[in-house]
């Protein structure tokens, strides 16, 4: 990514519908080029906030900038402004026409010339791989030759920033994933400046520059994947991420970089090893995805420093994956695939041995109100 001055920025931007205030004093900045996730829970306000960046709606209060300009609440500029973005809804919305008449109303509107108009579909339809669909009727299209279609009906204006609300969300994986190629296809080979909201938490890691955690009307942490996933900053982004193990405990010694933090009920006699420049006498919270715990049924020697003695508690199967909940004078949480789970007879009051390494472990400062 090109660092540069924002091409789209909200600066204290919050809106209420009624009494309800649903964004609540946003600062972001979207650099030209950049593809930005915002992931958060139902209800936290994406929408809201792609409708505001799209200029659908006004903000209660806040203001928008484009391109250096401040974005006038109506008039002529306003819509100008509008032109350079387009935005695709969670639901792909075609009209009961033809495919081609459907990514062409754009070029319509604009008055473009006819045979521009035939060339620059023609093209378009075979980047999103519907070439041959033309003269389909648009209605009678899978949900994901759909969401092609409204991407092929965006792409063909050159948009300079493309919103994109849950762009896969409806759809299988083997289209999301086309999908998302073509996304990504766009991003570099057009420069086209991307903002999607997304459930979808890889879809966040793999495509986006930058993610923004919108909890609650706030955005609470923006960064990269590896911020967002491995450093949350706080237990609420903690939670939504997957981090499963937020343990509580305070560092009692750090030797040259790493950290031993006491946790477990008492406080007596159980350690975690971290990688942290933190030092004794800190509270925190140490967090551990639960992907990098390794359960083994015998205490291996290996260069994790932290080897815990388990009981199993639950197991719960999640498809491929078996979650499993250990008591290991602390709660403690792995992930494992199901084969190995069956392999080591996985099941509440089996005992064996959950490890993982000091660097997977990282340490939130715990303030007194969390
Ligand atoms: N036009 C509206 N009038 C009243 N309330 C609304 C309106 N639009 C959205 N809301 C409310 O604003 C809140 C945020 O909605 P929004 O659609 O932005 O959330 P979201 O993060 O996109 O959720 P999801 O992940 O489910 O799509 C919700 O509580 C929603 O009910
Ligand atoms: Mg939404």
């Amino acid at each position: 990514m090109r660092p540069s001055s924002p091409l789209i920025e909200v600066a204290r931007l919050s809106h209420s519908y009624g009494d309800k205030e649903i964004l609540k004093g946003l600062d972001l900045g979207i650099a030209r080029g950049e593809v930005f996730a915002l992931i958060g829970p139902t209800g936290a306000g994406k929408t809201t906030l792609l409708r505001i960046m799209d200029l659908l709606e006004i903000p209660s209060s806040g203001e928008i900038y484009f391109d250096g300009q401040r974005v006038p609440r109506s008039g002529k500029q306003r819509l100008a402004i509008r032109r350079r973005m387009s935005f695709i809804h969670q639901k792909p919305q075609v009209f009961n026409a033809s495919v081609y008449d459907n990514v062409a109303c754009g070029l319509n509107w604009r008055g473009e010339a006819r045979n521009k108009i035939v060339a620059k579909v023609d093209c378009i339809l075979e980047t999103v791989g519907l070439e041959g669909y033309k003269n389909r009727n648009a209605r009678t299209l899978s949900g994901g030759e759909a969401q092609r279609v409204a991407l092929a009906r965006s792409l063909v204006l050159q948009p300079e920033v493309l919103l994109l609300d849950e762009p896969t969300a409806n759809l299988d994986p083997v289209s999301a994933t086309k999908i998302e190629e073509l996304l990504s296809t766009a991003a570099r080979q057009r420069n086209t400046t991307m903002i999607m909201a997304t459930h979808d938490m890889s879809q966040g890691q793999q495509l986006a520059d930058r993610i923004g955690v919108l909890l609650d009307g706030r955005l609470v942490q923006t960064g990269n994947a590896g911020d967002i996933f491995r450093s949350p900053q706080s237990t609420e982004v903690a939670h939504f991420v997957g981090v499963e193990n937020i343990i509580g405990g305070i560092v009692i010694a750090n030797d040259e970089g790493v950290a031993t933090i006491s946790v477990g009920d008492d406080h007596h006699g159980i350690g975690i090893q971290a990688v942290s420049g933190c030092p004794a006498g800190q509270q925190v919270y140490a967090c551990i995805r639960p992907e990098d715990v390794t359960l083994t049924p015998m205490l291996y020697q290996s260069s994790a420093r932290n080897s815990f003695q388990a009981r199993v508690t639950r197991v719960t199967y999640l498809g491929p994956l078996s979650r499993v909940e250990m008591d290991c004078g602390f709660r403690l949480i792995g992930l494992v695939t199901r084969i190995s789970a069956e392999e080591l007879n996985l099941q509440a009051g089996h005992e064996l041995y959950a490890t993982f390494k000091a660097t997977a472990v990282h340490l939130m400062e715990r303030k007194s109100r969390q």
